[in-house]
């Protein structure tokens, strides 16, 4: 297990450019100088991050390849998970037997996907998934949520998220393709000691069925036990798993949890999808539980940047950065969230119709891709464009 002490203070991000005008003003003079702005770009709006975004590496340096295809997803903002179609609500039942543990595992869209929590209160800040206290036909009630891409390569896949307090529950956010091919991070919260600040991080390769057998006392290449530098259960954080070529790294607010590069590192080619998921099987050698009361684990944004499986996205990108017109723009650097600095916590490309050209989550059609900002941002420039557009010609 190693835990370093380094901080990503990457040079020179670009990020938040000047070019990228966010938020309009209401004035007429600001709305015609919106406009003016709006009409010098429009030769430039297809002129940014065409050739993909490319991630720190753990010196702080961007020296790798840029990944092509992004998944951004702000859960704080989103009006409606239902309406999203980058993420898909899970249901499905577990039998006992199938889920190994004391109980089986009902996992339920209706109440514990929510924006809500238990009194009805809106979690603004977050995506709620609920493991209950209380047994249905002897299942525990658990949640999950699983991107709709399956075309998951290599790539760098970062949730912010606050753990439960209520001991009884795994929290998990993984890359899976297939049982033997997985990359977890998960979060038992019985194992938090509170008296003795330690938190505890079930980094794995391979099945968390595996885990939960097998390599319980074990350190092997393949599971590590790694302390959180932090109580994940005050605050936010953000959990990052860079899946490379040669190694996995896992971190926590870009602080290095672990590498791994054993024997169970998927195999070239395997294509993922992400997962996040809050359960409970009362199988004392791993989640325990069910937890005494209702439990929350809830996600702020998830964003994954990574290369695709599908040809016919592979072929997109490289139609896209061959077209590329600002070649300096063409790669983006992806910005880095650490303890000491969160800027970048409200940073998405995705809110940037000229950063995520051609990205999946940027359909317009589909209303779920949009955050609150970005729909803001149109209804207020909208208007502004018409009206600076009508003053003009006054
Ligand atoms: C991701 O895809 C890009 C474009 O094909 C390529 O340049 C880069 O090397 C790939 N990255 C990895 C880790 O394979
Ligand atoms: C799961 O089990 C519950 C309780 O028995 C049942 O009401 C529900 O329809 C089942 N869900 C699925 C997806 O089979
Ligand atoms: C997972 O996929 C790999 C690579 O295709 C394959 O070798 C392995 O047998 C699969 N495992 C399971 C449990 O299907
Ligand atoms: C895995 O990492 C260890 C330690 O960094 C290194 O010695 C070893 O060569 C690596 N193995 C592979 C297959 O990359
Ligand atoms: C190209 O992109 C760079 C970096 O974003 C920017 O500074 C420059 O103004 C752009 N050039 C053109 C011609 O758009
Ligand atoms: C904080 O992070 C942002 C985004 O990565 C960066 O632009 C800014 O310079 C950083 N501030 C400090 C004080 O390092
Ligand atoms: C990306 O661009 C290609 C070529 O114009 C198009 O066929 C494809 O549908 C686009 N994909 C998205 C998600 O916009």
């Amino acid at each position: 297990m190693m835990l370093s002490t380094m901080r990503g203070n990457a040079p020179n991000h670009k990020f938040a450019g000047s070019g990228h005008s966010k938020k309009g003003h209401v004035s007429l003079y600001h709305s015609l100088v919106l406009l003016a702005i709006a009409l010098g770009f429009t030769g430039q709006v297809l002129a940014d991050c065409e050739c993909g975004y490319k991630s720190d590496s753990l010196d702080g340096s961007y020296d790798q390849n840029a990944f092509t295809d992004l998944i951004e997803t702000n859960f704080a903002r989103m009006p409606d998970i239902t309406l999203n179609t980058d993420w898909r609500r899970q249901e499905f039942n577990v039998t006992k037997t199938k889920a190994r543990g004391e109980y089986g595992q009902m996992f339920y869209v209706k109440d514990d996907v929510a924006y809500v929590d238990n009194i009805g209160n809106r979690a603004a800040d977050g995506l709620q998934l609920v493991v209950r206290r209380d047994l249905i036909d002897g299942m525990v009630p658990v949640a999950e949520v699983d991107s709709a891409r399956l075309d998951i390569s290599y790539g760098t896949f970062r949730a912010s998220m606050k753990l439960t307090d209520v001991p009884g529950t795994c929290a998990a956010f993984f890359w899976y393709f297939n049982d033997t091919q997985e990359i977890d991070m998960e979060f038992l919260s019985k194992e938090f000691d509170h008296s003795k600040s330690t938190y505890p991080v079930n980094l794995v390769l391979q099945s968390r069925a595996a885990a939960a057998h097998g390599y319980d006392a074990s350190q092997t290449d393949n599971f590590i036990k790694a302390n959180l530098p932090f109580d994940p259960t005050t605050d936010y954080h953000e959990y990052r798993i860079d899946y490379n070529p040669s190694e996995i790294l896992f971190y926590a607010d870009r602080v290095l949890l672990a590498t791994m590069n054993g024997s169970n590192v998927p195999s070239p080619g395997s294509h993922g999808h992400l997962i996040m998921s809050h359960w409970s099987n009362g199988n004392p050698k791993w989640s325990g539980g069910p937890p005494q009361e209702d439990a929350s684990l809830l996600v702020r944004y998830v964003k994954a940047y990574f290369n695709s499986t599908d040809l016919k996205r592979t072929q997109d990108w490289s139609d896209r950065c061959k077209n590329a017109k600002n070649t300096s723009a063409s790669v983006c650097k992806i910005p880095v969230v650490t303890t000491h600095n969160k800027t970048a916590k409200d940073w998405f490309f995705s809110d940037y119709d000229d950063m995520s050209k051609n990205q999946t989550v940027y359909d317009p059609s589909s209303g779920g891709g949009k955050t609150f900002e970005a729909v803001a941002r149109w209804m207020v420039m909208v208007p502004l464009l018409i009206a600076a557009f009508v003053g003009g010609l006054l």
